[in-house]
């Protein structure tokens, strides 16, 4: 028996933001990405807050891939005012903080539980359906993926309003994520006839609109930008339910050791991770015991419009497709590219600590082919 289970409520389309005037709390506690509030962005959602005379505070000691240490001070914060509404605006990584915070706090306080409202303000990570929360442990350089229940929002806001100021490069990278989360559930061990269903109708958003989202600045086509935010959310309803795999245990790696941007590492190691799991190289032409991801992958490419001989063709074409996004959208195509400040001495003297970290990543359980350390080492080598 399997389940299937919605609870966030979406609001979308036509000024979905105006649903925060309709809140019934009289407090509000807002974790915002900075930029967010220094471009003022934030009173896109304020107003609304205003307008329905709501009080709030905004709290925004938010960084790029947060750490145990900004979900402690999150935490004290929001006890402060122990405010029963929690709102966050921003990115995967105040999303992120903001189910941290409210997890451990309710933790320590078991009867405090805040409505729990998600803004997005990338089209990338998911977050404001998924129960995954990632946290970086920067004494130790990994990424911890959060698994829990109580972190899934209670509602989510997609407004493209809040996503027009993405500069290309975040559209780009953030994008790419979408791809990754969509085609990682759907070679998922646990993927289901839903995760499926959302996974094929994500990639295909991404094959139509992923490139015209990051030359949005130039074309102010606010349809692409639009389809990417409705794409993100449908991956993330993807992965919710069935996960991720080795794409993401390798570049949370590459995040938490070199800084690498979420989306950009999970574009570098895409179509290797495809290959891999394929068992495809360039010089596979027949397979006498294809994997069922094979056909999972031919399959995604077909329906996404890539046309090839046989399944190998169609798989090959799926990962050149995605290297040919990455190059078309002027991103680093190998890890050397993104971090030209490292040595290949420094990377190969991290890769034994990796590829253990990866292996223990909770993407791991669920990626379709079973990795070993070696395989691990082997795929971080490939992509340097
Ligand atoms: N919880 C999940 O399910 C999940 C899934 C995938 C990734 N993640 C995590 O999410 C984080 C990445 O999130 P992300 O890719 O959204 O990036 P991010 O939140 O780190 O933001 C990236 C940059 O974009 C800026 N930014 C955000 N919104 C903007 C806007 N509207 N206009 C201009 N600039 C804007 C931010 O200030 C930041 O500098 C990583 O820590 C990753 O591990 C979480
Ligand atoms: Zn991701």
């Amino acid at each position: 028996m399997r389940s299937c289970n919605l609870k966030t409520t979406i609001y979308f389309e036509g000024n979905a933001l105006s649903r925060l005037a309709a809140l019934e709390y009289k407090t509000v506690f807002i974790i915002a990405d900075p930029f967010a509030v220094s471009s003022g962005l934030i009173q896109a959602v304020t107003k609304h807050l205003e307008a329905a005379q709501i009080e709030y505070t905004v709290y925004s000691d938010v960084v790029p891939d947060p750490s145990v240490e900004k979900v402690v001070a999150g935490v004290n914060a929001l006890l402060r005012e122990k405010a029963p509404c929690l709102i966050a605006v921003g990115g995967g990584s105040a999303i992120d903080l903001a189910k941290s915070v409210r997890l451990f706090a309710h933790n320590l306080h078991p009867d405090y539980t805040p409505y729990f409202i998600a803004i997005p303000t990338t089209s990338g990570t998911g977050s404001e359906v998924t129960s995954f929360a990632v946290i970086t442990d920067t004494q130790e350089n990994i990424k911890h993926a959060l698994i829990d229940d109580f972190l899934l929002p209670n509602e989510a806001i997609l407004d493209v309003e809040m996503v027009k100021s993405v500069p290309a490069s975040i559209a780009a990278d953030t994008g790419m994520d979408v791809m990754a989360h969509a085609l990682e559930a759907y070679v998922s061990t646990e993927a289901d006839y839903f995760s499926d269903m959302y996974a094929e109708k994500a990639t295909s958003l991404c094959k139509h609109y992923l490139v015209r989202s990051y030359h949005y600045p130039k074309t102010h086509e606010n349809k692409a930008r639009e389809k990417m935010h409705i794409a993100s959310c449908f991956a993330g309803v993807a992965f919710n339910t069935v996960s991720l795999g080795i794409c993401h245990s390798i570049a949370h790696q590459l995040g938490a050791q070199f800084h690498i941007p979420h989306g950009r590492a999970n574009a570098i190691a895409l179509p290797n991770v495809i290959a891999f799991n394929a068992e495809i190289t360039e010089k596979t032409f027949v397979l006498s015991n294809p994997s069922p991801c094979v056909s999972k992958y031919a399959n995604m490419s077909r329906r996404i419009g890539l046309i090839a001989y046989d399944d190998i063709a169609c798989v090959k074409s799926l990962a050149y497709f995605i290297r040919s996004m990455q190059i078309e959208m002027g991103m680093p195509v190998r890890v050397r590219d993104a971090i030209p400040e490292v040595s290949i001495d420094e990377y190969e003297s991290k890769l034994d600590a990796m590829a253990e970290a990866a292996l223990l990543d909770r993407c791991t359980e669920t990626n379709p082919r079973v990795p070993t350390k070696a395989d691990i080492i082997e795929l971080f080598r490939e992509i340097w």
